[in-house]
């Protein structure tokens, strides 16, 4: 692999031995996959910064790695922690898990990274990616949003991976960073309806375990989706769906790239010559199949937590849930989880004192998945969110109801999920016949 002069320099230990272990993990990846050589990114996004997943080994890795003076030299933000820094008393969480967790976001504030604890740092109008730009991130949402949605290139980093390519602001130029890499390896066709997000959700699931790490091409989703806002960072409804979509992807698959018909950009600019010549066309003519299996526990009707913002809630999706909950009181616990400064843009326009004055909680820094949330006595949990749907049972053992927005909110109003119908319909088709 060529390495600049410079790169070399910081492999042979010229600015110390915290910047010498990061460049030994970008130089390892890098000849893992087969970088011909390294590119700068623009910006870092770190994942893996929960207490509940790190343990106290992970809190000393990161300690030490600071102690010898590793500091990250592209802007850099972290993924959600295991509780909301300014109110995890309020919350209930337990100081034995709070003071390590403390420690880890001090450690990753005395190696410089900015403490935003999202998920979706494509939201903050300071660090939203432009397209061609090269990242680092390691959330693997906000991978699938980075290279679909705006056109930037990474691949899905590592927790260790993403941290030691900001600390020499490079990673290896590798997978989604050739555009070579970037061509669809499956055409998707839709023939059911793809209404809400709860189906964006859906529509991940079976399109997730079809293609693996496969790149989907979606031909005609695009009937399905609005226009985004100009200022993506709201959301909006097609960005809360393709959000949503990309999580799915992620987390069902392995997806890190798709792409929309005359949608996403390099769709929009190059069409069908974006697909491969070998690419497998699946047709999807129901979502039936995907909210059986995400509809966990259709026996669960008593809920003790809905949870709404899997990626992190946009401003968007604030404001709905707040619209539909003016002047009501909820029955049970409710989590619309974001970060600090989408929830700061929500309540500058009442929207989070609406969801309050109804019993809910606009909780910013964490989620149902990497909160201790058994520790909170939940047990049973609802939600329009397919990742989540697809994690918090595993991770946070939980029984899960899957629904749409409205079942959601009035499981919150009631304290029970309200049935309704399951979406109708045979299973997807290939054509190489069912799957
Ligand atoms: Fe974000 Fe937690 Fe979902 S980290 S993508 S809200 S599982």
């Amino acid at each position: 692999m060529h390495l600049t002069p410079y790169e070399q320099s910081l492999l042979e230990g010229a600015e110390g031995p915290g910047v010498q272990r990061a460049m030994e993990i970008v130089v390892t990846l890098g000849r893992i996959y087969g970088a011909e050589d390294l590119v700068p990114v623009r910006h870092v996004q770190i994942a893996g910064v929960s207490y509940k997943n790190l343990g106290d080994a992970g809190v000393e890795f990161l300690h030490e790695w600071a102690e010898q003076g590793a500091k990250v030299r592209v802007p850099t933000t972290l993924n959600p922690a295991g509780m909301e820094l300014e109110r995890w008393e309020a919350m209930g969480i337990a100081p034995e898990f709070a003071r390590p967790q403390l420690k880890v976001i001090e450690a990753f504030i005395r190696m410089g990274v900015h403490p935003t604890m999202s998920c979706t740092p494509y939201l903050f109008p300071e660090f939203a990616p432009r397209r061609g730009d090269h990242l680092a991130w390691a959330e693997s949402s906000a991978v699938a949003w980075a290279n679909s949605v705006v056109g930037a290139y990474t691949n899905r980093e590592g927790g260790p991976g993403a941290l030691a390519a900001a600390i020499v602001g490079r990673t290896a130029r590798y997978g989604y960073h050739l555009d070579a890499q970037r061509r669809a390896t499956h055409v998707i066709e839709i023939t059911c309806p793809v209404r809400d997000i709860a189906d964006f959700g859906a529509l991940s699931y079976v399109v997730g375990r079809a293609v693996g790490d496969g790149v989907p091409y979606f031909a005609d989703l695009g009937a399905w989706l609005p226009p985004l806002p100009a200022d993506i960072t709201l959301g909006g409804e097609a960005g809360d769906r393709l959000k949503t979509l990309g999580a799915g992807l992620a987390a069902y698959g392995a997806v890190a790239l798709f792409h929309v018909a005359g949608y996403t950009p390099e769709a929009r600019d190059l069409g069908e010559a974006l697909t491969r010549p070998d690419a497998r066309r699946i047709v999807i003519d129901s979502l039936a199949s995907a909210y059986a299996v995400m509809d966990a526990n259709p026996e669960t009707t008593a809920i003790d937590l809905v949870t709404i913002g899997c990626p992190h809630a946009s401003y968007s999706e604030i404001e709905r849930v707040a619209r539909r909950l003016q002047g009501q009181r909820l029955a049970t616990r409710l989590w619309v989880t974001t970060s600090q400064i989408v929830r700061e843009r929500a309540a500058r326009d009442g929207w989070v004192s609406i969801i309050e004055a109804a019993g809910g909680e606009v909780v910013a820094d964490t989620c149902a998945v990497v909160a201790p949330v058994r520790q909170l006595g939940i047990r049973r949990m609802a939600t329009n969110a397919g990742k989540m749907a697809c994690y918090a049972p595993m991770h946070s053992r939980v029984e899960m109801r899957y629904g749409d927005l409205d079942q959601c909110l009035e499981a919150a109003l009631t304290g029970f999920w309200p049935e309704a119908p399951r979406p109708g319909g045979p299973s997807p088709t290939t054509d190489e016949g069912r799957w």
